[in-house]
């Protein structure tokens, strides 16, 4: 028998929706608010959508909104939410493996927001060519889980949770092309299974594309 980690990541993801994650928050994630807020809208891409939440924020914000995920049940259940606000055009869904792919094209913003996973997922690879798809004066938005929450019932590997400078490495910055913004472990508050609260970490990163 396969363990997790060995499982195929489609089959993992599609089997985490149907029987683990069958809703959402309806909420964008913090984070992204605060840093969207200052930017002008443009096009935009989400890797590892879920169930829409961010993509459908960002069309509300006026950008021109995709988001993909791996999973077919999460891709459904987001172009659903999108047509049920009537942003099925601003906010476009797409199922794709980014370990194979990222959708092609250019953009004023990517984010990658808990882009991690138990099962294989080529980040680093992923990272670095998101940074590459930014247009001139785009920017990218990295948020991870910087350590698992206390009440993780298990020992996780610990290569899931990246160090900031493990971040800026894979994406490739700084360089002369790509300007660091922000790289800062930020805390939000968090509640586990039985009802505890938790001050949670996350790495915070921020690129952007310089104007030639
Ligand atoms: C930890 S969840 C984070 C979801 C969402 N961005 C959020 O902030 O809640 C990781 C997401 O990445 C997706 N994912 C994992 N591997 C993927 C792959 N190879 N290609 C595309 N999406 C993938 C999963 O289906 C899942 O929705």
């Amino acid at each position: 028998m396969l363990t997790e980690s060995e499982q195929d990541p489609a089959t993992f993801w599609e089997e985490f929706y149907l029987t683990k994650r069958r809703t959402s928050s309806g909420r964008a994630t913090a984070a992204l608010q605060r840093i969207a807020a200052k930017l002008t809208p443009g096009r935009a891409l989400d890797l590892g959508a879920s169930h829409g939440d961010d993509v459908i924020w960002l069309a509300q914000q006026g950008w021109l909104a995709r988001g993909c995920d791996i999973s077919e049940t999460a891709v459904a259940r987001a172009r659903a939410r999108a047509a049920e606000v009537g942003l099925e055009q601003q906010a476009q869904f797409e199922q794709c493996d980014l370990s194979a792919a990222l959708p092609e094209g250019a953009f004023d913003l990517i984010t990658a927001l808990y882009l991690q996973s138990p099962v294989a997922l080529a980040r680093a690879a992923i990272l670095s060519q998101a940074a590459r798809q930014l247009r001139p004066g785009g920017h990218l938005l990295v948020l991870s889980h910087a350590a698992p929450p206390p009440w993780s019932p298990k020992a996780t590997p610990s290569t899931i949770f990246p160090s900031l400078a493990e971040e800026l490495a894979v994406i490739g910055a700084p360089t002369p092309e790509l300007e660091a913004i922000h790289a800062e472990i930020v805390t939000r508050p968090g509640r586990g299974p039985d009802g505890a609260e938790a001050t949670l970490e996350d790495n915070l990163v921020l690129v952007r594309m310089r104007l030639t």
